[in-house]
């Protein structure tokens, strides 16, 4: 395949929406093309998944129903729209990819769903592809929840159903994250989040030009 495909990871209120912005617009004036896109919801089919994932009380499916929802959606996003961006030569930017489903279905959860599960319909709707890179915006959970309090106060559309999981939830998310890094350090870095939008700019820069040579 040719192009590349740039994941970003990590907790509620990392930042990631306002770096993968930056991101964009920095690829772009070196004259790349660059489709930004998210999940859950980077298709119209994959906005109606996102509306029953994201919205509403938060004990309203199990683990396992949840997983299946998010490949589900990943499968679309990614016939739909990130494998043939990639192959007329885009760079993908991703705002979360399969990593959010081992770290908020498994290690979130405290392992309610196995890995060999969420492995298993990874293959299904995935198969062997994975990302370039991906970057993890590592972040204390009590700084990232505030911030993402803060943003849903100006939502139309409340999107809080993973907020409303208590702290032990987001710490284990957080560690989650990390041993997904640690066991691929070829694909993953993890950068400190609580810094200025400016530095965490450079920092990312930094990476993508080092990993990817762009
Ligand atoms: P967002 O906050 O990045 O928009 O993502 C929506 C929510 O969905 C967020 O709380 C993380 C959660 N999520 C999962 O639980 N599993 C997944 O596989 C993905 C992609 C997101």
């Amino acid at each position: 395949m040719k192009g590349l495909f740039i994941t970003f990871e990590g907790g509620e209120g990392t930042g990631k929406s306002t770096q993968i912005k930056l991101l964009e617009e920095y690829l772009k004036e070196k004259g790349e093309d660059v489709v930004t896109s998210k999940e859950p919801g980077g298709t119209e089919v994959g906005l109606e998944i996102r509306k029953l994932l994201v919205c509403g009380d938060k004990d309203k499916f199990d683990a396992t129903a949840e997983a299946l929802l998010y490949f589900a959606d990943r499968h679309i996003h990614l016939t739909k729209k990130i494998w043939p961006a990639m192959e007329k030569g885009a760079i993908v930017l991703s705002d979360r990819f399969a990593d959010s489903t081992m770290a908020y279905q498994y290690y979130g959860y405290n392992k309610r769903v196995s890995k060999e599960t969420l492995n298993t319909l990874y293959d299904i709707a995935v198969g062997q592809f994975k990302p370039d890179l991906t970057i993890i915006l590592d972040i204390d959970p009590e700084k990232g929840l505030a911030r993402s309090f803060a943003k849903a106060k100006n939502m139309d559309v409340k999107e809080l159903r993973f907020e409303g999981r208590d702290l032990e939830f987001h710490h284990n998310l957080r560690n989650g994250f990390l041993e997904i890094a640690k066991a691929e350090p070829e694909r993953c870095v993890v950068l400190n989040a609580d810094k200025t939008i400016e530095d965490l700019h450079t920092d990312i820069i930094k990476v993508v030009e080092e990993k990817l040579g762009l």
